[in-house]
């Protein structure tokens, strides 16, 4: 019953898409009508506003730490093993990919997957983190630096703990990142894909 409700709690937690707060909060258009459409730090990118874009990644980023860091501190008072700890890890995930406070229609989970291994684990978050940047460096593509480092995030989590239940959690996050990704991947192949910094059309 406990890691249900701490379930719930994530899932709530997961559902504030900050891409929507935030760009009503900077008076910008609303991230679902212009770019990718995507509510997500990137696409709120395309609007020009950087500070808006980056109070964006962190909002979801912190979220999703939050979801995991709660059931980390105060779940084993309440019962909740490493079961429920990937349980809670995917249900903030979900919402933030299908929030019931925006119509169940939610961005693509990179930013707050990286909350979430970083509250699993500070080192996996870090190594997940740096593999987005040299990608995104080196390609200036934000879709193909998430799809690489969700291809590796699981790498990380068993080279540093081996495979537990908390394994298939990070498996199942990377699953439905690329699956949500399926968009850009038509236009990476494309090459329509739009690089970071390029305007909203
Ligand atoms: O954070 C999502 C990113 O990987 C792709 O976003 O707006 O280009 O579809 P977008």
């Amino acid at each position: 019953m406990n890691t249900i409700l701490f379930a719930i709690a994530a899932y709530l937690i997961g559902s504030l898409s900050f891409a929507v707060i935030v760009s009503k909060l900077f008076k910008l258009a609303d991230p679902r009508t212009y770019g990718s459409k995507n509510p997500g730090a990137t696409n709120v990118l395309r609007s020009g506003n950087k500070k808006a874009a980056l109070v964006t990644l962190l909002g979801d980023c912190f979220k999703g730490w939050l979801a995991v860091w709660l059931a980390r501190k105060f779940g084993p008072e309440f019962g909740l093993g490493e079961g429920s700890i990937a349980l809670v890890a995917i249900a903030v995930f979900l919402g933030h990919l299908w929030p019931v406070f925006f119509r169940f229609v939610g961005g693509k989970g990179v930013a707050t997957a990286l909350g979430v291994l970083l509250g699993l684990n500070v080192w996996l978050g870090v190594a997940t983190l740096a593999t987005w940047l040299i990608v995104a460096y080196a390609f200036r593509y934000s879709s193909l630096a998430a799809l690489v480092a969700s291809v590796f995030a699981p790498f990380y989590y068993g080279l540093l703990f081996g495979t537990d239940t908390i394994l298939l959690a990070v498996l199942a996050m990377s699953g439905l990142l690329i699956y949500r990704h399926r968009k850009n991947i038509g236009n990476l192949i494309s090459g329509k894909e739009s690089r970071i910094g390029s305007k909203k059309s």
